[in-house]
């Protein structure tokens, strides 16, 4: 199972989305970004107005939520709760300040890992997120670690949004970001961190094409 998996990991914002589903595209083969698995929790958990202390209530909504990944009507391979495909919905500023503190959550982190193991049963795939290498698939074929500096990583999720900013909203959205790697680093549980045999990547200084070619090389 394992043997199917190239591992991408790395902190927030860090360009690893973008460079995983361009190698995914490079090599032919799915890619799943397990960051919106965490995001459709938090997004659920929201809507129902659930508190995340709340054990019984969070082991209920659980166990009722319908998580799949399959085929949306462009055949690409998206994740779809209880049968409705969600996008905008995962990326909202509400979703970005409370998904860290729901992926703290064991039971949570349980049931997204079964998931993302049954993923890569059939199939060769590029799998991104926190833990994939050192938690969900320790014994990877690839495991990569891609950052970037904090000022970097700021600055290109704001460039994503392609509106202009000013230098407060970079500082604010550097903190918001700041803040996510701190909970996910230190969090007791699959905290973020790379593992000793992840290759480290720092595309501080390289576009998404080096990147991605950066990473295709090793492979090869
Ligand atoms: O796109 P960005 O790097 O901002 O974040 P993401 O990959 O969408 O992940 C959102 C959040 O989900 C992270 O800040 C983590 O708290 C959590 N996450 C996790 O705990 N484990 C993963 N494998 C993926 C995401």
């Amino acid at each position: 199972m394992s043997a199917n998996v190239i591992a991408i990991d790395g902190p927030a914002a860090s360009g690893k989305s973008t460079v995983a589903s361009h190698l995914a595209r490079l090599l032919s083969i799915p890619y799943v970004n397990t960051g919106s698995m965490y995001r459709a929790v938090t997004y659920a958990v929201l809507q129902q107005k659930i508190d995340i202390s709340d054990e019984a209530a969070m082991k209920e909504l659980l166990n009722n939520m319908q998580l799949e990944y399959k085929a949306d009507e462009a055949g690409n391979f998206s994740l779809s709760l209880n049968g409705v495909f969600l996008k905008d919905e995962l990326v909202t500023p509400e979703v970005n300040a409370n998904v860290s503190p729901v992926a703290a959550i064991p039971m949570v982190r349980e049931k997204l890992k079964k998931l993302q193991r049954s993923l890569a049963e059939k199939q060769r795939i590029v799998m991104e997120g926190r833990d994939i290498g050192s938690v969900v698939f320790p014994d990877a074929a690839w495991k990569f670690f891609v950052t970037a500096s904090p000022e970097v990583r700021a600055k290109r999720r704001l460039d994503q949004s392609r509106e202009s900013y000013s230098s407060a909203t970079l500082e604010e959205i550097a903190r918001s970001i700041a803040e996510r790697d701190r909970i996910d680093s230190e969090r007791p549980v699959a905290p973020l961190k790379q593992c000793e045999d992840a290759i480290l990547v720092d595309s501080s200084n390289m576009n998404v094409e080096e990147t991605v070619a950066f990473i295709a090389e090793r492979i090869r």
